[in-house]
């Protein structure tokens, strides 16, 4: 990957301390600045991308953006947008995407993702992987050395009909990583149901999984398993946000 840095403007004084929303919130604007009119765009789900699809309807009611056509990731987003007015379709509508902006929860050094810790990684799997560009956007705390490599999850998309059987059968794919699998629950501690009506398994590993590409076909060659939270080599831009600037990552 080449990598751009580039520093805050104006440039913060070190006395102003920056939150973590802050730094979602620059890499988001950032990511904005690659909108043009008329573009198709995938709207992402994370609190980062949250940011990202509040500015596209700024600019739009600011008319300093037009034509848009929003393809969201989530019930959430598409929430999101009809609030602010950005006129949404469909991939069936639009099976090709000009740009999508969305979070994630890791990047490793070869821009692959680990997302869906917000539950929404199906969606944003089929709509991303419809994209000419994707452009992910983080603060640095996001940055690993190997996915998987944070100590939080990695996600799995089950179909609920015998999801123990599905979870059993991953926790036993990935043994030699040392992974532990676990239904996700909702706050009310019942399962967690996604968009699609599926069930979140959480995968928690102890060692690096090895061949990425390998793992991934691992993964859906299992009949439950519906997908994963693993993207690679998807996103063609990364932008994160940290203390010192902002940096611009590209395949
Ligand atoms: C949702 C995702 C999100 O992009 C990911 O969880 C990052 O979220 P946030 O920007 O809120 O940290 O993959 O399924």
């Amino acid at each position: 990957a080449s990598m751009e840095a580039i520093s805050l403007s104006p440039p913060m004084s070190p006395a102003v301390i920056l939150t973590q929303d802050d730094l979602k919130k620059i890499a988001a604007y950032k990511a904005v600045e690659f909108v043009e009119s008329g573009m198709v765009l995938g709207l992402g789900t994370s609190s980062t991308a949250k940011h990202a699809v509040d500015r596209i309807g700024e600019l739009l009611r600011q008319g300093k953006l037009t034509n848009i056509v929003g393809i969201s990731t989530s019930k959430k987003t598409q929430e999101q947008a009809l609030s602010l007015g950005i006129p949404l379709s469909d991939l069936d509508a639009h099976p090709a995407i000009d740009l999508a902006i969305d979070g994630a929860d890791e990047v490793d050094p070869h821009l692959n993702l680990v997302k869906g810790r917000g539950g929404s990684l199906l969606r944003e799997k089929m709509v991303e992987g419809a994209c000419k560009k994707f452009v992910c956007i983080v603060d640095e705390s996001k940055l690993v050395k190997h996915l998987g490599g944070s100590g939080l999850a990695l996600p799995v998309e089950v179909v609920p009909f015998c999801w123990k059987f599905t979870a059993n059968k991953l926790q036993n794919l990935f043994r030699r990583s040392g992974c532990a699998a676990k239904l996700r629950n909702d706050r009310e501690g019942k399962p967690f149901v996604t968009d699609n009506g599926n069930y979140i398994v959480d995968l928690y590993l102890k060692k690096e999984l090895g061949d990425l590409h390998i793992a991934s076909d691992s993964m859906l060659r299992i009949a439950g398993v519906v997908e994963h939270g693993m993207f690679l080599d998807m996103a063609t831009t990364v932008i994160v946000a940290g203390e010192l600037g902002i940096t611009i990552e590209k395949k």
